[in-house]
């Protein structure tokens, strides 16, 4: 049976239900004790493997104000022990519930490499600087772009955006300075919980969490500034 959509070659759902791997055989016994460094060395396999696409690309997740769940896929411009940072339009829909509630996930699916990592911790506004220095380094028609977009909003036609670019590109051609706009900028995501997953043989995943020890539910670190990782081995 299929779900008759008119494709050719569509796959059944015998056929999708029959749709899995058989994973490998390394595991992450040799995984850093510092989840940073861990990361780093996974996301640098990932840039470096060729079936993977925009290995920095990450899935973002969110709860508004009414406990709303969404999701979607942003991009990882920046990582330091300080946490991961991205971009976005601080009025879209994203924004608006990390204003709210600022807990957030952030999941790496490197499914090509059979890992995943899960990233757990608080959304914070970067500084206007710090959004000003990486909107510098964006090529001109995105910047021009940044300025076009009410994201999140609804938009009455295609060329209704297509103007508002054109308005923009007008008022800074390419070769000036385009500001960055005010609605515009990034945010960091401090992990509490970083969680490595490698996928093994017959179903015998690896799975290790690293969380945050010494620190209270405010995202505060307790004691000393140093901060330790409890390192958990979990079921697959
Ligand atoms: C590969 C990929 C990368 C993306 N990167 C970003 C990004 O870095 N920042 C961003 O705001 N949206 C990015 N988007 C678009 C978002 O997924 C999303 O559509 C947009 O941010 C609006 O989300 P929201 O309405 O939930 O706020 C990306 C989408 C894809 C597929």
């Amino acid at each position: 049976m299929t779900l008759d959509t008119g494709m050719e070659n569509e796959l059944t759902r015998a056929e999708i239900s029959a749709m899995r791997r058989s994973y490998g055989e390394t595991g992450l016994d040799s995984l850093a004790e510092d989840p940073f460094a861990a990361f780093s060395t996974w996301l640098t396999e990932a840039h470096e493997n060729p079936i993977i696409v925009e290995a920095n690309a990450m899935v973002l997740s969110t709860q508004d104000h009414k406990g709303l769940l969404s999701s979607r896929t942003v991009l990882l411009k920046d990582l330091s022990e300080d946490g991961f940072t991205f971009f976005t339009n601080y009025s879209s829909r994203k924004s608006k519930a990390m204003h709210s509630q600022p807990h957030v996930t952030l999941l790496f699916p490197w499914y090509a490499m059979e890992r995943q990592v899960i990233i757990n911790g608080r959304a914070e506004q970067i500084s206007r600087s710090e959004s000003e220095e990486y909107f510098a380094t964006r090529p001109w028609n995105s910047q021009i772009g940044a300025w076009a977009s009410r994201q999140s909003d609804p938009l009455e036609s295609r060329s209704e955006l297509e103007d508002r670019w054109k308005a923009a590109a007008q008022k800074w051609p390419e070769g000036s300075t385009v500001p960055t706009p005010p609605h515009w900028g990034g945010y960091r995501v401090f992990p509490d919980a970083i969680e490595f997953w490698q996928g093994r043989y017959s179903r015998l995943h690896d799975r290790l969490r690293y969380e945050r020890a010494n620190v209270n539910e405010n995202g505060v670190t307790a004691g000393t500034n140093e901060i330790k990782w409890e390192i958990t081995r979990l079921y697959p």
